[in-house]
């Protein structure tokens, strides 16, 4: 039993440190840019564990992008986010946050690394193409706002 609640418990953590969260934002969408950016995600050895093409109400956008209300661009962001469909998915790999935070690049295009998500595909720093969650805290919290137990495996 003992054994059994420290094996379970160690896959718990290193779930947590494993997965990162991302949409596929509504301008890659509009774009066409699903394939090309899922085929960059699996390139780069990233597993898909949860994924689907929804849309955010600009309440749900709000509340996921609460952390920036106070921010001057806030009601831009959640324009935006809410102004088509998305992608969003729940990713696993070793050093998940840090890696797709690699993978994707910089918030601005412009000082985005040549390669990355962002620099091909991004338009903007407003429009740019990918989220990437920042922390395995905020990851878990993303992924539990898109997915319910069931629909991760
Ligand atoms: P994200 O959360 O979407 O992965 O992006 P990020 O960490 O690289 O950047 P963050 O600072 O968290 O900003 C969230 C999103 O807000 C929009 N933004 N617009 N107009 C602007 O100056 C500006 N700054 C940020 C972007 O869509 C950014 O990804
Ligand atoms: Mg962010």
């Amino acid at each position: 039993m003992r054994a059994q609640i420290q094996h379970s418990f160690k896959h718990t953590i290193q779930m947590a440190g494993n997965r990162t969260f991302t949409m596929i934002k509504p301008d890659a969408v509009r774009a066409g840019n699903i394939g090309n950016i899922l085929q960059m995600i699996n390139a780069a050895g990233f597993r898909i564990v949860a994924m689907k093409l929804t849309k955010l109400s600009a309440e749900k956008a709000g509340e996921f992008y609460a952390v920036h209300r106070e921010r001057p661009f806030y009601g831009e962001l959640v324009e935006f986010m809410s102004s088509g469909p998305i992608v969003a998915a729940i990713l696993e790999k070793d050093n998940a946050v840090e890696d797709f935070r690699t993978l994707i690049g910089a918030t601005n295009p412009a000082n985005a690394a040549p390669g990355t998500i962002r620099a091909k595909y991004a338009t903007s720093v407003g429009e740019n193409a990918v989220h990437g969650s920042d922390s395995d805290e905020n990851a878990a919290i993303e992924g539990a706002f898109h997915f319910g137990g069931v629909e991760m495996f």
